[in-house]
């Protein structure tokens, strides 16, 4: 069955957004680590935070609790620079993931640009490979990026889903599943790990599992985030975990 990564940085957002200057202090709400705990019970295979340069929403003491807590696997989304290497040899995740970072954007706009930066991706890969951690690379569902990633030596590559998740018409949605298929395809025979995310919801995530073969893990974050409002952290993963299930046991029946 594919894997949920939970990205719990939105949690940390809302309570950024009241205790920006306390974080850590025992009232500021919500806190990210217990939920972390809650939605693995439910079914989440992984964490996911991103410990932004600009500290906007995860804090350091959050990832460190993280790290000693959860039971799964705790995936850091991090820049490619010399710092953010060092923060995760010493973190020690299990996973990862390695994106561009601009202080400008909301969220991460777009994959990484991996023609003009091999050699500096290349390091880091090679480097966190050799502390035990297993890197992936977020990029765009672009065949020149996908022979880039193998190039570089990645394990694993992120397919970026933001320009799915955000096509409007008919047309467009079938253009950018077309891309997402063809992209695990390409990048499947080249041995990579295939993983995807950003923008995932609850609506155009079962199109999104029946066209795109080879899906190890997706990491979704602000839907689940927002729906756990309404129905509480459990509950909102179980639906996601539904979803991701009943794809498993349509393919069990046709391998029968
Ligand atoms: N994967 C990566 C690499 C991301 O940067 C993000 C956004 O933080 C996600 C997945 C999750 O995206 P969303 O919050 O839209 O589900």
């Amino acid at each position: 069955m594919i894997r949920l990564g939970l990205n719990i940085d939105h949690v940390a957002t809302l309570r950024q957004a009241r205790y920006r200057h306390e974080s850590d202090s025992a009232h500021a709400e919500p806190d990210p680590v217990p939920l972390a705990l809650l939605a693995e019970k439910a079914g989440a295979k992984g964490i996911t935070v991103h410990l932004r340069e600009d500290r906007r929403h995860i804090q350091d003491h959050d990832v460190r609790r993280l790290r000693k807590q959860i039971k799964t696997v705790l995936n850091l989304e991090m820049a490619v620079t010399p710092a953010m290497v060092a923060y995760a040899l010493k973190l020690k995740p299990e996973e990862a993931c390695l994106v561009p970072e601009n202080r400008q954007e909301i969220t991460t706009e777009g994959g990484l640009d991996l023609l003009g930066s091999e050699r500096r991706v290349a390091n880091a890969v090679a480097r966190l490979v050799k502390g035990g951690i297993v890197p992936s690379l977020f990029i765009d569902p672009d065949p020149g990026q996908i022979d880039a990633a193998a190039r570089i030596g990645a394990p694993c590559i992120e397919l970026h889903t933001g320009a799915y998740a955000n096509a409007r018409t008919a047309a467009a949605i079938r253009r950018e599943l077309e891309r997402q298929w063809a992209a695990a395809e390409q990048a499947h025979a080249l041995g990579l790990q295939v993983n995807a995310g950003h923008g995932l919801h609850y609506r155009n995530l079962a199109p999104f599992i029946e066209t795109v073969p080879h899906l190890h893990t997706l990491n979704i974050g602000h839907s689940i985030v927002a729906r756990a409002v309404e129905v509480g952290m459990a509950a909102a993963v179980k639906e996601i975990v539904a979803i991701l299930k009943a794809k498993a046991q349509v393919k069990a029946k046709a391998r029968k």
